[in-house]
């Protein structure tokens, strides 16, 4: 007989089914309670509450583990490009060779961007942040691909994933010349994905540009590493929004929006600031250590510690490698990597941060990765939210997919005014 939890209300024993992941790991399934009950259950910020069943990430981070479809992050980020773990998270397997060479060629032939999109970018402010202008322009590509809309027709899914796909490394070029005045490079679709972002990026007219292959390397890997996270904020936005059958482009804008947030997709944009702050305080790494120690001082150091992992982040082991061989490679005279390698080195051997589990997380290496390649703080998130598309949009097909797909509609606990009467103006106040 199956698991069940007994639940005890109102002089009522109920029970209800408990369900086990491919995992083991266990949810009570209280779906049934309102209705037996009258009672709902109140989790606020879902820390307790399993939205879906998801076939797609699995991460226990008690262990440090973080897989994609089964396979260890680990193996991945050794073996494949970006381009291969996102046809994995979107469709389910590795692809064959053919299967990726056709992959790869769709979503480079989705790199320009159609008549009428570059035009936004006239249009925003040049000290606006990118990734409002990322949402801004995701938003309105919906508008531009009017026959790919239909969340229920799997080609016209199939296309909005393709040029999703190949559009948003465009839009994110767009955003950085936006923002720094650099000349935009046309997107060349004989180069690879992350070689052609950086060729729009940082080509200059007239000079032939070829990208450190160290750059590729670490950019590969982030995009990696940030490819899913199963139900982080932005992708349980994505599903939301989803789930009520707005399209595709619609519901990765929203992704972008939530991703925006500071407590979410920006740690590695704080990262870079708190280093800048430390920086301008002479440097000295020993007294931010002890004021992030300070209860009293409510500083905290940016790129330390975890939510969800609390022995190691497997993506900062990771990066890490690559970051230490891009900062030796590039030998930079600036003073920033100098603080955050002995920033790490003061924490990490700190009784407060060791007792704690407190060792520095993926945004901290990401943070230094995406400094030392030029590319500016406020461009951090949008390199983020490009790894994560093909995670989102993951989420969202997979989603649409489930026989048992369905609005999504939290409750509340109302805790208002009670019933009133109304007053007309002239008798308020
Ligand atoms: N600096 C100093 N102390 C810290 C830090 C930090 N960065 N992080 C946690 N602590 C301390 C807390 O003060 C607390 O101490 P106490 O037990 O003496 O009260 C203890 O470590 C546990 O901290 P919690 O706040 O309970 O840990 P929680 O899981 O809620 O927070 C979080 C995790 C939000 C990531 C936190 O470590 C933090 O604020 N880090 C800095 C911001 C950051 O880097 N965020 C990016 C996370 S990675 C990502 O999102 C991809």
């Amino acid at each position: 007989m199956s698991e069940v939890a007994k639940f005890a209300c109102d002089g009522h024993e109920l029970e209800f089914p408990v369900v086990e992941g491919s995992e083991k790991e266990r949810a009570i399934d209280i779906s049934q309670l309102r209705k037996q009950t009258g009672l709902i259950t109140i989790d606020e910020g879902y820390v307790n509450t399993g939205s879906t069943r998801s076939a797609i990430t699995f991460l226990n981070g008690e262990e440090g583990v973080l897989r994609y479809r089964g396979y260890a992050i680990e193996e991945l980020a050794e073996n494949c490009d970006f381009i291969e773990v996102a046809y994995l998270l979107i469709y389910g397997e590795l692809p064959t060779q053919q299967q990726l060479d056709t992959f790869r060629s769709s979503i480079a032939s989705h790199t320009k961007l159609q008549d009428g999109v570059p035009a936004f970018f006239d249009h925003f402010q040049k000290d606006a942040h990118p990734m409002s202008m990322l949402a801004s322009v995701v938003s309105a590509l919906a508008t531009f691909n009017q026959d790919s809309l239909d969340p229920t027709d799997a080609a016209q899914i199939e296309s909005s994933i393709l040029s999703l796909m190949g559009n948003l490394p465009t839009v994110a070029a767009h955003g950085h010349s936006k923002i720094t005045g650099a000349a935009l490079n046309h997107a060349d679709s004989e180069l690879s994905y992350c070689e052609n972002f950086l060729h729009m990026m940082f080509s200059k007219s007239g000079k032939e540009y070829k990208a450190n292959p160290l750059f590729v390397k670490a950019l590969n890997l982030l995009l990696i590493v940030h490819a899913d996270h199963e139900q982080n904020c932005s992708t349980s936005t994505v599903r939301m929004v989803g789930s009520a059958n707005a399209n595709l482009y619609a519901s990765i804008a929203a992704g972008v929006g939530a991703l925006s947030g500071p407590s979410h997709g920006g740690a590695n944009e704080a990262v870079v600031n708190m280093l800048y702050q430390i920086q301008a305080d002479g440097g000295d790494v020993e007294k931010y250590v002890k004021k992030a120690k300070d209860k009293e001082d409510g500083f905290r150091l940016m790129g330390f510690g975890h939510r969800v992992y609390k022995n190691f982040d497997p993506r900062a082991n990771i990066i890490k490698a690559a970051c230490d061989e891009l900062l030796e490679d590039l030998n930079l005279d600036d003073p920033l990597f100098d603080i955050a390698q002995r920033l790490a080195k003061v924490a990490l051997e700190d009784e407060y941060f060791i007792k704690r589990n407190l060792y520095p997380n993926v945004d901290f290496y990401s943070g230094v990765i995406y400094r030392a390649m030029g590319i500016p703080v406020e461009m951090f998130t949008v390199l983020f939210a490009i790894g994560r598309l093909p995670g989102w949009i993951s989420h969202w097909k997979e989603m649409h997919e489930s026989p048992t797909m369905r609005i999504c509609r939290p409750r509340q606990v109302y805790t208002g005014a009670n019933s009133r009467q109304f007053a007309s103006i002239d008798k308020r106040g």
